[in-house]
C-alpha cells in the first residue's frame, strides 16, 4: 500500500479546505513525507514548516489546523508534534498489506517491472591486464555485482561490462622484456606476479638505455598496427592475467556480458575524432588534440590524441561511450571506478556532449565512486614484497571459516564454508557508504555475532530450521488470523518485511547497496527479537500457522536480500 500517497492526499485536501487557492502540488507534498527515526513519532511525518510559506503561519499553527478532524481508516493515529504531523498506521493495515503483497509471488516479493523496457549498462571491475587485481578493484567488483542484481531484480535490461585495461604503452615494453626473458619463467602459476617482475626488468633497462626504449615504441607502434607477433605475445598476457582475475570472479560468481577492454576501442577512435571536430571542439596542444574544459573551471584540457596521433586512456571511453549508444541503447551507463577518478568522469562526460549523441545518453552517464579500502596492516599490506593478493584474501577467509565450522554437523561443509567466507568479505565490504574509506578485517567480518555476513546468513538459515522443523508448506490461498499478529516486536518485523521493495528502490537510486546491507541487519535484529518473545511452534493452530508465515517471509526477504549483494545462503550452518 503507498501510504505516503495516501498521507498526500488527504493533506492536500485538507489543505484545500483552509486554505482554497493554495498552489501546492500532490507531489510537493508527497516529496516532504518523511519516515522519522524513532518510532515513537510514528511510521511516517508531515514538516509542517514546509508549508509556512504558502500558509503565512508558523509551523505549530499550521500543525494544529490540518491535524483538526484528520482521520482516515488507515491510520490509528495522526497527531501534531511541535510542528510535525505524525501518522501511525493501524497495525492491521499493514498487516494486511503486506501479507497481501508477499503471498502473490512469495519468492520473487520485494521485486518490481518499474525498469520493463529500459536498460542499464554496469561497468564494474575493470583491472589492468598483467598487474595485479588489488584490494580497490575487489570493491568494484562486489558493489557494480550488486548494482547489477539490484536493476535486474527490479525489471531493467541490464548488461555487465568489464572494461579490461588491457592496452597501453607499458605492453610494448612487456613484449620486449618477454622476448627477452620471456624462457626464464614457468607461467603456469602465479603468472600475473611474473609478467610483473618482466615489467620491472625491462623498465631498469629502458631507463639505462635510450635505444631500447626506442625500440619499445617501435613495438607499441606495430602492436598497434597489428603485427601478429606482436599480437600473439600481447594475447597471451590478457589470456595469463584472465585466468587469474577468472579465479576470483568464479569465487565471487560473477558473470560478465561483455569483457571487452581498452584494446578493443583502440581501433575505433577516428570516428570520435571526426564526430569531435565537427562539433568545433578540439584545439591543437603542441601537436596534440584536446577539447577546453575551461567551461566547466579545469585548467587542463582533455587530451583526445597524443602529439604522434595515438589514442589515450580517455580517447578510448569515448569510443566505448559511442558503441555502448549503439550496442545497447542504455538507458543508463554506470561506471563503478574508485573515487581518485571522480574529475576524470566529470570531464569525460562533460566532453562526451561533443559526440553529437542524444540528450538521454548524456543523461544516463554516471560514475558511481567509492572511497579506499584498506587492511588493518596499513594500505598495501605486504608480503615477501608482494601485494597482498585479493584471492589470497577470499581463499583464507575461506579457510578460516572451515576451521570455525570443523566440529560442526553439516552436509557439504566444504561448499558452506565458501558461502560462508565469501559472504563475510562481500557483505563487510558493502556495510558503510561507499564513499567512505574504510578498513577491511577479516575477523570482524567473520565474527558470527557481529554485524556480519554470517550474522545475517545465520539468521535466515535459523528461519528454514524452523520451517523444516514444522513442515511448513507454502500455500498461496492459506487464511491467515492476522488478529493474531499484534504485539510490538511481531509489527516491527511486519513494518520491515513491509518496507523493502522500497529499500531496494532507495539502493538504487543513490547507487547505495549499504543500504540494503544495513536494513538486512536490522531484520536479522528484529526477527531475533521476535523469537525471544514470541513461540513460534505453539499449541494454537492458528497463532503457530501466523508466525510460521511471519518466519518465512522474514526467510525470503534475508536470502533475496543477501542474493542482491551477491551472497548466497546455505541450507545449514
Ligand atoms: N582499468 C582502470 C583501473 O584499473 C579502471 C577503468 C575504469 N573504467 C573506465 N571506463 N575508464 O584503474
Amino acid at each position: 500500500m503507498n501510504f505516503k500517497g495516501i498521507i498526500a492526499d488527504l493533506l492536500f485536501n485538507k489543505i484545500k479546505e483552509i486554505n482554497s487557492d493554495s498552489e501546492i502540488s500532490i507531489e510537493e507534498i508527497t516529496n516532504n513525507i518523511e519516515v522519522p527515526k524513532e518510532k515513537k513519532n510514528g511510521d511516517y511525518s508531515f514538516p509542517c514548516f514546509t508549508l509556512a510559506k504558502v500558509m503565512k503561519k508558523a509551523p505549530v499553527m499550521i500543525g494544529n489546523e490540518l491535524a483538526e478532524g484528520l482521520e482516515n481508516e488507515n491510520f490509528e493515529k495522526i497527531e501534531n508534534v511541535n510542528g510535525f504531523l505524525n501518522f501511525y498506521v493501524s497495525k492491521n493495515v499493514i498487516v494486511k498489506d503486506t501479507f497481501d503483497r508477499f503471498m502473490k509471488d512469495p519468492n520473487n516479493y520485494g521485486s518490481s517491472d518499474e525498469g520493463k523496457g529500459k536498460t542499464v549498462c554496469v561497468e564494474f571491475s575493470s583491472p589492468n591486464i598483467a598487474k595485479p587485481f588489488h584490494i580497490g578493484h575487489l570493491i568494484t567488483t562486489i558493489l557494480g555485482h550488486s548494482l547489477y542484481n539490484i536493476y535486474k531484480y527490479l525489471g531493467y535490461n541490464t548488461i555487465a561490462l568489464n572494461h579490461l585495461g588491457d592496452y597501453g604503452t607499458q605492453f610494448a615494453k612487456m613484449i620486449e622484456g618477454y622476448k627477452r626473458f620471456g624462457t626464464e619463467y614457468d607461467f603456469s602459476e602465479n603468472a600475473i606476479d611474473k609478467l610483473a617482475d618482466i615489467y620491472k626488468r625491462i623498465n631498469e633497462i629502458c631507463e639505462e638505455d635510450p635505444a631500447v626504449l626506442e625500440q619499445c615504441r617501435d613495438t607499441f607502434a606495430k602492436l598497434e598496427a597489428g603485427d601478429p607477433e606482436c599480437v600473439e605475445i600481447w594475447t597471451r598476457f590478457k589470456d595469463l592475467s584472465l585466468k587469474e582475475f577468472n579465479k576470483i570472479y568464479d569465487l565471487l560468481d560473477i558473470k560478465f556480458d561483455s569483457v571487452n577492454g581498452e584494446s578493443f576501442y583502440a581501433d575505433k577512435h577516428e570516428e570520435v575524432i571526426k564526430l569531435l571536430e565537427e562539433h568545433n571542439a578540439l584545439t591543437d596542444s603542441q601537436g596534440a588534440r584536446v577539447v577546453d574544459l575551461t567551461p566547466i573551471g579545469q585548467e587542463v584540457p582533455f587530451m583526445v590524441t597524443k602529439s604522434n596521433g595515438s589514442s589515450i586512456y580517455g580517447t578510448r571511453d569515448l569510443a566505448a561511450i559511442l558503441y555502448r549508444t549503439r550496442e545497447y541503447d542504455f538507458d543508463k551507463c554506470l561506471y563503478v571506478v574508485a573515487n581518485e577518478q571522480k574529475v576524470y568522469f566529470k570531464n569525460l562526460f562533460y566532453v562526451a556532449q561533443f559526440l553529437g549523441i542524444d540528450k538521454k545518453y548524456l543523461d544516463g552517464l554516471e560514475h558511481v565512486g567509492y572511497g579506499m579500502v584498506s587492511l588493518p596492516e596499513g594500505k598495501m599490506s605486504t608480503r615477501k614484497g608482494n601485494f597482498l593478493k585479493v584471492e589470497d584474501i577470499l581463499n583464507d577467509s575461506i579457510s578460516k571459516t572451515s576451521e570455525i565450522l570443523k566440529d560442526r554437523d553439516i552436509e557439504d561443509k566444504e561448499a558452506v564454508a565458501k558461502m560462508i567466507g565469501i559472504g563475510a568479505i562481500v557483505f563487510a565490504n558493502q556495510k558503510e557508504n561507499r564513499i567512505k574509506d574504510q578498513v577491511f578485517d577479516i575477523n570482524e567480518a567473520l565474527n558470527f555475532n557481529g554485524e556480519t555476513g554470517p550474522y545475517t546468513q545465520y539468521a535466515a538459515v535459523r528461519c528454514k530450521s524452523i520451517l523444516e522443523k514444522a513442515n511448513f508448506a507454502f500455500d498461496a490461498n492459506e487464511e491467515i488470523d492476522y488478529s493474531v499478529l499484534t504485539n510490538d516486536s511481531t509489527i516491527e518485523v511486519v513494518k520491515l518485511v513491509s518496507n523493502f521493495s522500497d529499500i531496494i528502490v532507495q539502493a538504487k537510486d543513490k547507487s547505495e547497496p549499504s543500504i540494503i546491507t544495513r536494513y538486512l541487519i536490522k531484520v536479522a535484529q528484529e526477527y531475533s527479537s521476535f523469537y525471544n518473545k514470541n513461540k513460534v511452534i505453539c499449541e494454537e493452530a492458528n497463532v503457530q500457522t501466523a508466525r510460521l508465515y511471519l518466519t518465512y517471509m522474514v526467510e525470503q526477504v534475508l536470502t533475496a536480500g543477501l542474493n542482491l549483494l551477491g551472497i548466497k545462503v546455505p541450507d545449514h550452518m
